[in-house]
C-alpha cells in the first residue's frame, strides 16, 4: 500500500469523534457542574485534589455534595484501613475473594469478567464504596513480575477483552473502576523509580491496548497512573500519556489519581494531567494553591481538574450512610461467579497416561504440601481481601472424595503473607521431618495429589521474584514421592509461572491451579475428580527457562541497580518504620533505565517469532475431551477495512462428556513490509460442547483491530496484503488456517 493510502488510514482514525460514546455519558451533568465550579473558592477546590484519609478524597461540603470513597483492589473489596494501612478490624468489612488477575485471564470468558467485575461492584456499594483500584491490567512482561497474579496476561487482545467487561460489569452495579497501573508498570523492582524507555509504537500496540478498550470500549471512570516513569517523566506528570492519550486521544472524560505516594510534583502534577495526589497534600495542597496565585497553573486547570471529579461523583450515587458496611459485603451470587470462574480457569497442562480424572479404582489419595492447607485471600500487600471464607485445595478434596479416604502431609513450608512481602518473610528451608511423614503417606496412598507452588510472599507488589524455581525443596520432595508412588497428580498454586522442567520428570499430570478465590478448593476437586471437564488457558507463556524469556534474552532484566536506600519502592519505603517514612528515598537512588528493546515481542510473540521451544505455550490447556477443529471457512476472500473477518468452522467434542473449548484465531502476515510479531491473538471465543456433540463456532476480526502504529504519521494505519489466519486450541496448536487478502 502507497503511503498516501496509508495518510488517508490514518486521518479517518483520527477524526474519529467520541460523541456517544461510553465516555461521553460522564459529560452529562456538566452545566448543573459548572454551575457549583462558579461557585467555590480555590481552597474547596483544591481541597478536593489531595486525599482526606488514605482511601478517601473530599467532594464540595458546602454544596452537600459526598467525599469519594476508594478500595483495593482487584479481587475482592479490600477490609477497611485507616493511616499507614493499619486494618481497622472491624467486624462487618468482609467480602467475596474471587479469583486473581491471573486466573480471570485464563477463563478467556469477556462473560465471566463481567459477571466478577458486576460482583465487585455489588459488593464495592455494600462497603460504601465509590471507586475500585482496580482492575489492574499491565501486561504481564516478565516472568517473575511481583503483580503477575493480579495481572491480566502477557497479551493485550485477551487483557482488553477481559478489562472492558469487568469494567461494564462493576459500573453497571454503580460503583466507578480505577484501572491501574497507567502505564507500563511492568516490573516491581524500583517501581517507584525505574524510567521505562519504550517506542511509541510499542506503547500502542502492546502496553497501552487494554487501558485504551477499557476507557473507550468499557467507559472506565477513572484511571490510576503508575509509581514509575515512562521515557523521562513520571507517569504521575506524563502530558503525553494523561493529556494527549488519555484525554486526546482516548477521548476520557473523567478522573486520575496517583498511586499511593506516586505524585512528585505541584506543577508537574498539575500541568501533566493528575487529578488526585494519593496520599498526603504536600504538593496538590497549598503549594498548588500558591502556583495558582503566582499565576503559574491557571485557574481553568483547577476547573478541569474539579469538574473530572463531579462527572464521576455525579454518574456515581454515594452509598447513604445506613445502607453502607451493615453486614458483610458477600453475596451469594458473587460467591457462585468466584466458584465458576474457578472452574474455568483451571489449567491442565499435562495429562499423560490419563491420570486425571482420578480413577473411581482410586481408593486412598495423599494430598501432600503446604499449598493444600494454605490461605491466601490476604497478602501480597495491596491486594488482599477479608474472606468470609476460603476453601483450600485440601478442604475441597476432601468435600467431593465420598468413599475415597483422604490423607494429608505438609511436606514442606512456605512463608505466607509477610507484611511488605519478601522484606520481611524469614524463608524457611527444607525441612526434612516434613519431608519423611510426605513419604510415607505417599507410599501408602492409591494415589498423590501434590500441592505445589509459591505464595503471596514470593509474588507480591513491592519486588519480583529473583527466579521462577518452585521454592524450598519442592523440586526433590517430589523426586522422593515419585520413588514411591508415580502416580502423580501436580496442582500448582501460583499466580506466575514456575520453572518445571525438574516436575516435569516425576508428574505425570499438572494443573495450574492459581490463587482462585474463596471457592477455588471446591473448584479444583471438581476438576480432580472429573465432575466438570477442565478448560482454562494460559494468559502468559511458561518458559522452560526464565532466561529464555524475551527481557532476560535481550538483557534488558534485571537492570543492575546501584540502589542503597530501601528497594527503590516510594510505597513501601512511604510506610516502613526503618526509612522514618522518608517516602523520597527512593528518589535519590540511581536506578537504570528499563529498556524495552524486545518491543513487541514479548511472551509468545517473542517465542514464535525467534522459533524458541517454551514449556507450555500461551492459549496452551488441555481437556479431559478431544476437540475437533473442521475445516475453516472465511465468509469472503478479500476485505475492506470497514470489514469484519468471519470465519466459521464446526468443532466437535469426541469425548463422553460435556466439555468447554477455547477456540483461538492468530493472524499472521505473510508478506508484510513492516516488523511484527510471527502471529498475534484476534479472536477467541469460549465455546460448551456437549459429549459427541458439534457446534458451529464463527470467530470475528474487525478489519480495523488488523492495524498498526505508524510513527511516520503518529496514527493507525492499515497494511494491505496476504494475511493467515490460524485457528486452534493453543498458540501452538494451530489446526486450521485460511488465507484472505486486506
Ligand atoms: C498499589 C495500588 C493500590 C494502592 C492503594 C499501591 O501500593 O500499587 O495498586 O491500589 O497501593 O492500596
Amino acid at each position: 500500500m502507497k503511503k498516501t493510502a496509508f495518510l488517508a488510514l490514518a486521518v479517518m482514525v483520527s477524526a474519529l469523534s467520541y460523541a456517544g460514546t461510553p465516555q461521553s455519558r460522564l459529560t452529562a451533568n456538566d452545566k448543573k457542574i459548572n454551575a457549583i465550579i462558579a461557585k467555590m473558592t480555590l481552597e474547596e477546590k483544591v481541597q478536593m485534589l489531595h486525599s482526606k484519609t488514605i482511601m478517601s478524597s473530599e467532594g464540595v461540603p458546602s454544596q452537600g455534595i459526598q467525599e469519594i470513597r476508594y478500595a483495593d483492589g482487584p479481587f475482592g473489596i479490600r477490609d477497611e484501613v485507616g493511616d499507614g494501612f493499619r486494618p481497622m478490624n472491624w467486624t462487618t468489612d468482609s467480602a467475596t475473594y474471587f479469583p486473581t488477575g491471573s486466573a480471570l485471564a485464563a477463563t478467556w470468558s469477556p462473560e465471566l469478567a463481567y459477571r466478577y467485575g458486576h460482583g465487585m461492584g455489588v459488593e464495592g456499594r455494600k462497603r460504601g464504596k465509590d471507586v475500585i483500584l482496580g482492575p489492574a491490567i499491565n501486561i504481564q512482561r516478565l516472568p517473575v513480575g511481583g503483580r503477575t497474579y493480579e495481572y491480566l496476561s502477557e497479551d493485550p487482545f485477551l487483557a482488553a477483552a477481559l478489562a472492558v467487561e469487568y469494567t461494564k460489569g462493576s459500573q453497571d452495579a454503580g460503583t466507578a473502576v480505577c484501572v491501574k497501573h497507567f502505564a507500563l508498570n511492568n516490573q516491581e523492582t524500583n517501581r517507584g523509580s525505574v524510567n521505562v524507555i519504550a517506542d511509541e509504537r510499542t506503547m500502542r500496540e502492546l502496553y497501552l491496548k487494554p487501558f485504551e478498550a477499557a476507557v473507550t470500549k468499557g467507559g472506565a471512570m477513572v484511571v490510576m497512573p503508575a509509581y514509575n516513569k515512562v521515557n523521562g517523566y513520571y507517569c504521575s506528570e506524563n502530558n503525553h500519556l494523561l493529556n494527549e492519550i488519555l484525554r486526546g486521544d482516548w477521548g476520557f472524560k473523567g478522573f486520575t489519581v496517583s498511586d499511593w505516594g506516586g505524585t512528585h510534583s505541584t506543577v508537574g502534577a498539575a500541568m501533566g494531567g493528575l487529578n488526585v495526589q494519593m496520599t498526603g497534600d504536600n504538593y496538590f495542597g497549598k503549594a498548588l494553591i500558591d502556583s495558582v496565585n503566582a499565576g503559574i497553573v491557571p485557574m481553568s486547570v483547577i476547573d478541569s481538574k474539579v469538574r473530572e471529579l463531579l462527572r464521576v461523583r455525579f454518574a456515581i450515587k454515594a452509598v447513604p450512610a445506613d445502607v453502607a458496611n451493615q453486614s458483610t459485603a458477600s453475596q451469594p451470587e458473587s460467591r457462585r461467579t468466584a466458584y465458576d470462574v474457578a472452574t474455568k480457569s483451571v489449567v491442565l497442562l499435562k495429562n499423560e497416561g490419563g491420570v486425571l480424572p482420578i480413577k473411581p479404582s482410586v481408593k486412598k489419595i495423599a494430598v501432600i504440601g503446604h499449598n493444600a492447607v494454605a490461605l491466601t485471600a490476604r497478602g501480597g500487600v495491596g491486594a488482599g481481601v477479608k474472606a468470609p471464607y476460603e476453601i483450600t485445595p485440601l478442604q475441597g478434596i476432601q468435600n467431593r472424595a465420598g468413599n475415597v479416604t483422604v490423607t494429608y502431609a505438609e511436606g514442606y513450608t512456605l512463608p505466607q503473607t509477610g507484611g511488605w512481602g519478601r522484606q520481611q518473610a524469614a524463608a524457611p528451608s527444607m525441612d526434612l521431618d516434613l519431608m519423611v511423614q510426605a513419604i510415607k503417606a505417599a507410599s501408602e496412598a492409591d494415589m498423590v495429589i501434590y500441592v505445589c507452588g509459591t505464595s503471596k510472599s514470593i509474588e507480591t507488589e513491592g519486588s519480583d521474584r529473583s527466579d521462577i524455581k518452585l521454592p524450598l525443596g519442592q523440586e526433590e520432595l517430589i523426586a522422593a514421592i515419585s520413588a514411591v508412588n508415580p502416580n502423580i497428580a501436580t496442582v500448582i498454586i501460583s499466580g506466575g509461572p514456575c520453572d518445571l522442567q525438574k516436575l516435569d520428570k516425576y508428574s505425570p499430570a499438572i494443573v495450574q491451579g492459581w490463587w482462585n478465590g474463596l471457592e477455588g478448593g471446591n473448584a479444583l476437586a471438581d476438576i480432580l475428580f472429573g465432575k466438570i471437564a477442565p478448560s482454562g488457558k494460559l494468559p502468559f507463556t511458561f518458559p522452560i527457562r526464565l532466561e529464555d524469556s524475551p527481557a532476560y534474552a535481550m538483557g534488558n532484566f534485571p537492570q543492575r541497580s546501584t540502589a542503597s536506600a530501601g528497594n527503590g519502592d516510594l510505597f513501601t519505603n512511604m510506610y516502613r518504620q526503618d526509612l522514618g517514612g522518608n517516602r523520597n528515598a527512593a528518589r535519590t537512588n540511581t536506578v537504570p533505565d528499563a529498556e524495552y528493546s524486545e518491543k513487541l515481542l514479548v511472551g509468545y510473540r517473542w517465542f514464535d517469532t525467534k522459533e524458541k521451544p517454551v514449556m507450555y505455550a500461551f492459549g496452551h490447556g488441555l481437556s479431559y475431551v478431544d476437540f475437533n477443529y473442521g475445516t475453516a471457512k472465511a465468509n469472503k476472500s478479500s476485505y475492506k477495512a470497514k470489514d469484519v473477518i468471519k470465519v466459521t468452522f464446526n468443532l466437535t467434542n469426541e469425548g463422553t462428556m460435556e466439555a468447554d473449548e477455547v477456540a483461538q484465531l492468530y493472524v499472521h502476515y505473510t508478506d508484510s513490509k513492516i516488523e511484527r510479531p510471527y502471529k498475534e491473538l484476534k479472536a477467541f471465543k469460549r465455546v460448551t460442547v456437549g459429549a459427541g456433540q458439534t457446534a458451529q463456532v464463527t470467530l470475528e476480526v474487525p478489519v480495523m483491530e488488523l492495524r498498526y502504529w505508524d510513527e511516520s504519521v503518529n496514527g493507525w494505519v492499515l497494511e494491505g496484503g496476504s494475511i493467515e489466519l490460524m485457528i486452534g486450541s493453543a498458540s501452538d496448536d494451530i489446526r486450521q488456517s485460511v488465507t484472505v487478502n486486506i
